[in-house]
């Protein structure tokens, strides 16, 4: 694996694959990787014929008062496991290298960004997607891989690159748990052991959702609640607990085509998030990932 910590460094490693026509995969991420991140790179080496992973706590995607600066660096391990995993190029930029104090662009979403996790994050999106599109930019990929852990996330991400034309595929990935069900995600590790035994209230509050939908509940109000209770029982203090529209991330009334159960809540002064996306047709209800290919122009 090569590593280059410079937008010009990174593009000269890339020109080599470009030349012999090699399809290049992007995995974006911010390190301290776990196997849901493992998953995406599985995924990228599987589709595109260069994987590369981006490795970069963006500070311009965390709040005042948010963990910038605990948030784990854990950077021998990592690249450890991206050797393991067969990874062909790790971009590992500075923020010097991505930022300047002029920069002044920035990239809005409107409506998708202000909901579910953007009212109470204020600019976390607006963060997320300017270093994704500054990332897309550079490595110009022919697939970028995310994951169904960060639901809203995605779809922004996929408005985005469609809106603007970015040229490039998004492939959402499944996402990893442990075995008790709880989301891995790197802020697990914030996690005293208390709170780590009740952090599954959530996925428990999202799965009774889920079986209330399969036993024909679709009014949505019922099942906010319900999702609410298990949270607050399990001893979350709840963000969210609703039940959107997966393609606008609208809330509904009633539940049909496209939805997404999504939840939010801090255990132990750790803010932890979860989903399940849904397709109703009928009484038919199956879960899926919220991947829209055909929002681009440039599907392939
Ligand atoms: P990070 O939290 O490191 O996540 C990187 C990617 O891994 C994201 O696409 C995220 O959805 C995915 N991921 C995290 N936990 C997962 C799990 N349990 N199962 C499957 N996939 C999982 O998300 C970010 O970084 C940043 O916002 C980023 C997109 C890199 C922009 O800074």
């Amino acid at each position: 694996m090569k590593t280059s910590s410079s937008p010009a460094g990174i593009r000269r490693l890339l020109e080599e694959y470009r030349r012999a026509g090699r399809s290049i995969g992007l995995v974006p991420t911010m390190g301290a990787l776990h196997a849901g991140h493992e998953s995406l790179i599985r995924m990228a080496r599987e589709r595109t014929a260069c994987t590369v992973v981006s490795i970069f706590v963006n500070p311009r995607q965390f709040g005042a008062g948010e963990d910038f600066e605990r948030y784990p660096r854990p950077l021998e391990r990592d690249e450890a496991i991206l050797e393991r995993l067969g990874c062909d190029l790790l971009f590992l930029p500075p923020p010097q290298a991505l930022y300047s104090a002029s920069d002044s662009t920035s990239i809005t979403v409107a409506g998708l960004a202000e909901r579910l996790c953007g009212a109470s994050r204020p600019g976390h999106f607006a963060g997320v997607l300017l270093v994704v599109a500054k990332l897309l930019n550079i490595i110009r990929p022919d697939a970028a891989f995310l994951g169904q852990k960060d639901a809203q996330q995605a779809v922004l991400i996929q408005r985005m690159a469609a809106d603007l034309d970015f040229p490039v595929r998004i492939a959402i990935g499944p996402t990893v748990r442990e075995e008790d069900g709880l989301a891995l995600s790197s802020r697990n590790s914030y996690l005293g052991t208390d709170a780590r035994g009740r952090a599954t209230g959530m996925r428990h509050g999202l799965l009774a959702a889920l079986e209330a939908v399969r036993g024909g509940e679709r009014a949505a109000g019922p099942l906010r609640r319900l999702m609410r209770g298990r949270m607050e029982a399990a001893g979350f203090a709840v963000d969210y607990a609703d039940v959107v529209d997966g393609r606008t991330l609208e809330p509904l009334e009633r539940l049909g085509g496209v939805v997404l159960l999504a939840a939010a809540g801090v255990i132990g002064g750790t803010r932890l998030i979860d989903n399940i996306a849904l397709r109703l047709e009928g009484a038919a209800v199956e879960e899926m990932l919220l991947e829209f290919p055909e929002w681009s122009r440039y599907e392939r």
